[in-house]
């Protein structure tokens, strides 16, 4: 299991009126990586941002010693193979989609990765992990939801800690470095739960976007992880 824990703050619950300053402000916070939640109005019910966006923020992506910090684009779209894609070109670093969006889950994987980013499977609260029997040698990413997206500031399922708990035997079988990230409804308060169920990476919107001081909170959220 990898050590490194990471934090990915949501920009879902950033102020859209001024998202590239919210981005230099929770990268200095301390920010791993920045989760962008793509929403279409058809696969959840909420509608965001596109490309566009994403490529107008992609220079905003950067710490302070000029380091990029990957962009971690969360489609909640369906179909997803063409805006995958139109992610790809705008910067994306991660893409990851829910496999009951996609009507052939490989050929979506191969085409994520054949643009030069790292492809993740997402996987809804009443969703089977059946999916990753077929393609976790192809993947670099296991997103499990907390919450049935479409929506920030949810209360976590408990029953995501089971399914991340099997997610992590999955990936130690495999004997690949494959990330696990959880999405919804992470805090301070629970985020050592969740990484002792096996998760590395963790989404968190509300609970950071959601707070006037982002360093304070990432700070709590590292202080539980390292406990
Ligand atoms: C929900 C999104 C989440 C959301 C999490 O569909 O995928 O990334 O921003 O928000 P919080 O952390 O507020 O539950
Ligand atoms: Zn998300």
């Amino acid at each position: 299991m990898s050590s490194t824990y990471r934090i990915a703050p949501s920009i879902l619950s950033a102020d859209f009126a001024r998202l590239g300053e919210e981005l230099r402000d929770v990268i200095a916070a301390g920010a791993d990586w920045i989760h962008f939640d793509v929403m279409d109005n058809h696969y959840v019910p909420n509608l965001t941002f596109g490309p566009m966006v994403c490529q107008a923020l992609k220079p905003h992506a950067k710490r302070a010693d000029g380091s990029a910090v990957p962009i971690d684009v969360h489609l909640m779209i369906q179909p997803v193979d063409a805006l995958a894609a139109a992610f790809a070109e705008a910067g994306a670093d991660l893409i990851s989609f829910h496999p009951d969006a996609s009507a052939h889950v490989h050929r979506s994987v191969q085409a994520i990765k054949s643009k030069g980013c790292q492809a993740g499977l997402v996987f809804n609260p009443a969703q089977p992990l059946d999916a990753l029997d077929w393609v976790i040698d192809e993947i670099d990413l296991v997103l499990i939801m907390s919450v049935n997206p479409g929506f920030g500031g949810q209360s976590f399922i408990d029953s995501a800690l089971r399914k991340i708990e099997q997610a992590r035997q999955r990936i130690e079988a495999s004997g690949r470095d494959i990330r696990l990230e959880v999405d919804g409804g992470i805090k301070a308060d629970n985020i050592r739960r969740v990484a002792d169920a096996g998760a590395d990476t963790f989404v968190a919107g509300s609970a950071i976007f959601g707070k006037p001081d982002y360093r304070a909170v990432i700070e709590a959220m590292r202080a539980e992880l390292a406990r």
